[in-house]
């Protein structure tokens, strides 16, 4: 918790690559926390400015670009466009969504290079890179692939090999080839800029290690083991062509790594927003939050901070509340894969059930570990609890009320110690879902924020008010007053989590408060006033939707199984070798599933000379009754084998699909029995 009163509040979400749509996995991870924290300051009338924006810089988009033939300003254009949409359509309520290839981003980034460069921070640096002689350029890391020295897969990339997941570069590569012409590169010298991250390892350390123990554990953890192993300079700029030109003299053909230019995409994005953009950025008495993926701790606890130190203006982050990953059905959420729920989607198939799914994302969101998505869980969620606890609860409270009062709030009449407890309850929550937000534990609060609901229920099932109107009127007075309130807190409390559904509620219950700081007033609606009429708040989501969208899974699944590597080569052997082997042309004759066993199949095998029997593991792949009369290649020398009490004598040649399917090595027609095969 910090401890520190802060004036206002700067946060930032990670800036997407606008080079692919969006999934729910960026939902869970970043968008969801962020903008549920943002709601919550708001409602607490904080100065708070939320930043985020398209990345679209970086060399996966100049390789989609060239992979689709077109240019890489087209192919962030299209993704920019659509990806603004999804997050507004998920009522993700940033103050600006802007992107690095605006005007004032490219001068705000070569601004922020000059000053260090003129301070002298960088260190200037020449080394060997690989170079495409025919295409004349530089090749950054994933324009080069190659064989893992780990592996041995063919297709590794300059910076990673995607099999093993090791981390390379690119002279790690086996048999390096340009992506670009398909050419051997050569080494060629050229120079770049470094930022020396040793040099800050001290304050670094002081800073994250000694000042902010509260950070997440994750977050901590991954920064100190980063400092542990020692920081060595990186270098902040490349030989591409599509990026912010390095602003220095004889810097041509070369830009600013995206890791420099991207995060300085948040002050650019918050100048465009506001001519008062300083105070947020230069005033310690702003709280500055980057809600980010745990592939981005070390950019943004590291990089960025040293970067924003040497500048010597800026403030730094004061949490960074990185989350882990989610999966999707228990595999990793792969866009080449396509496996993935892309937002668009999502709102094609469940049109309107945007707080559906931001609910699932937070009550299960990848806090402290990785975390799985499934279809099961976001429909017993919504069945369970969505529609169970919060949407029955607010659909009693509105029946009963037009009911029994005309959809006038009753007046209390007379408050029971058990009445009492339960207004004192509805504070008590509103103070722990606080708590957990301003500790960025998101799961937690909206498991109290349900907690809320779920009281209502209770109280209306121990008060039992349909019971009590033939006996005692007076008194569901009281009852419904209270359930009331507990509904109007409701919009309080959960506005943050699920914006569209409490507008809708403050709607029916003609109501417009939406103050953090009014949560637990036992009379925010008050007595007199006419609620409007309801409908319900969350319908019930059934089985063959869940199965609609597993079917859609596997279909991709099926479409991208990879076919699995060919075996590589053997050993050499000589001509000799060979000739050890006696391989002979033969026809099944009989054949018979082995009893008791999965795989095997007892053969008689007319080889000419003689019949055998022969013992194969092909039952997984063939019926018996359609082996007799097919040709086969025997190893007909092999010593005799007992299989499961049968002596086997040869075997039978098979080949092995990458799949592990098998099939007959068949000689033609023509083959007659026993022939030698040489
Ligand atoms: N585009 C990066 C990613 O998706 C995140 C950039 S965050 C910023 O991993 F700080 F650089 F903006
Ligand atoms: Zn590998």
């Amino acid at each position: 918790m910090t401890t520190k009163a802060f004036k206002r509040y700067l946060i930032t979400s990670a800036l997407p690559y606008a080079n692919g749509p969006l999934h729910l996995g960026h939902l869970a991870g970043v968008y969801v926390p962020s903008d549920i924290y943002v709601r919550y300051l708001r409602q607490r009338d904080r100065d708070v400015i939320s930043i985020c924006g398209s990345d679209e810089h970086g060399v996966p988009i100049t390789l989609k670009a060239r992979n689709e033939g077109t240019t890489p300003q087209a192919v962030v254009d299209r993704y920019h466009e659509l990806n603004k949409k999804a997050f507004k359509d998920f009522g993700i309520s940033f103050d600006i969504y802007s992107r690095t290839s605006n005007k004032v981003h490219y001068e705000t980034a070569s601004g922020i290079f000059e000053t260090l460069y003129k301070k002298g921070v960088f260190i200037e640096k020449t080394a060997e890179q690989y170079y495409d002689e025919e295409a004349s350029a530089f090749l950054a890391d994933r324009y080069i692939t190659g064989t893992c020295p780990h592996c041995g897969n063919t297709s590794a990339y300059g910076d990673q090999c995607e099999q093993c997941g090791t981390s390379l570069s690119p002279s790690d590569l086996i048999n390096p080839v340009s992506t670009i012409s398909g050419n051997q590169p050569v080494l060629k010298e050229t120079k770049h800029w470094y930022l020396p991250l040793d040099r800050y390892e001290e304050w670094l350390q002081k800073w994250i290690l000694e000042e902010h123990k509260e950070w997440k554990p994750n977050v901590y953890g991954q920064c100190k083991s980063w400092l542990d192993q020692g920081l060595h300079p990186r270098a902040v700029s490349r030989d591409l062509d599509w990026g912010i030109p390095v602003p220095v003299e004889g810097a041509d053909g070369k830009v600013l790594y995206v890791w420099f230019d991207a995060p300085i995409g948040y002050i650019s994005a918050t100048k465009e927003l506001t001519p008062d953009w300083e105070k947020y950025w230069k005033d310690e008495e702003t709280r500055l939050v980057h809600f980010i993926g745990k592939d981005n701790i070390v950019f943004h606890c590291i990089i960025f901070p040293t970067m924003l130190k040497a500048e010597g203006s800026y403030i730094l982050p004061d949490n960074v509340p990185a989350n882990e990953f989610l999966n999707l059905e228990n595999d990793k959420i792969s866009t080449s894969r396509n496996w993935a729920v892309w937002l668009h989607e999502y709102l094609e198939d469940f049109p309107g059930k945007q707080d559906v799914l931001r609910y699932v994302l937070c009550a299960n969101a990848p806090e402290n570990k990785d975390n799985d998505f499934t279809w099961k869980d976001f429909q017993n969620r919504n069945n369970n609890e969505l529609v169970a606890i919060l949407g029955n609860f607010v659909n009693r409270t509105f029946v009963l009320t037009h009911k029994y009062f005309d959809g006038e709030v009753p007046k209390i009449t007379n408050l029971l110690d058990s009445d009492r407890s339960v207004l004192e309850e509805i504070k008590t929550i509103g103070g722990n879902v606080e708590k957990s937000l301003e500790n960025f534990r998101f799961r937690e609060a909206i498991k109290t924020g349900m907690d809320l609901a779920r009281l209502g229920n209770k109280y209306l099932a121990d008060t039992e008010p349909w019971k009590v109107i033939k006996t005692d009127p007076e008194r569901v007075k009281t009852i419904l007053n209270i359930s009331l309130q507990i509904t109007a807190n409701l919009t309080l409390l959960l506005d943050p989590f699920l914006p569209f559904t409490m507008e809708k509620l403050r709607d029916f219950l003609l109501f417009s408060e939406t103050s953090w700081d009014l949560i637990g007033s036992p009379d925010l609606l008050k007595t007199g006033h006419t609620i409007g009429k309801a409908s319900l708040l969350f319908d019930k989501i059934e089985d063959d939707q869940i199965q609609a969208q597993l079917d859609k899974l596997m279909n991709t699944r099926e479409e991208n199984e990879e076919p699995a590597s060919i075996a590589p080569q053997k050993e050499e052997i000589t001509f000799e070798d060979f000739t050890r082997m006696d391989l002979r042309t033969g026809t099944i004759m009989e054949a018979e599933k082995v009893p008791k066993t999965k795989k095997l199949i007892r053969l008689r095998v007319d080889l000419g000379f003689e019949h055998r029997t022969i013992v194969s593991g092909i039952a997984e792949y063939y019926e018996p009754e359609s082996l007799a009369g097919k040709k086969v290649c025997v190893l007909a020398n092999l010593a005799p084998r007992k299989i499961k009490g049968i002596e086997s004598r040869g075997m039978i040649l098979l080949s092995e699909n990458p799949d592990g399917s098998l099939h007959f090595v068949e000689p033609s027609e023509e083959a007659v029995n026993g022939s030698e095969v040489n």
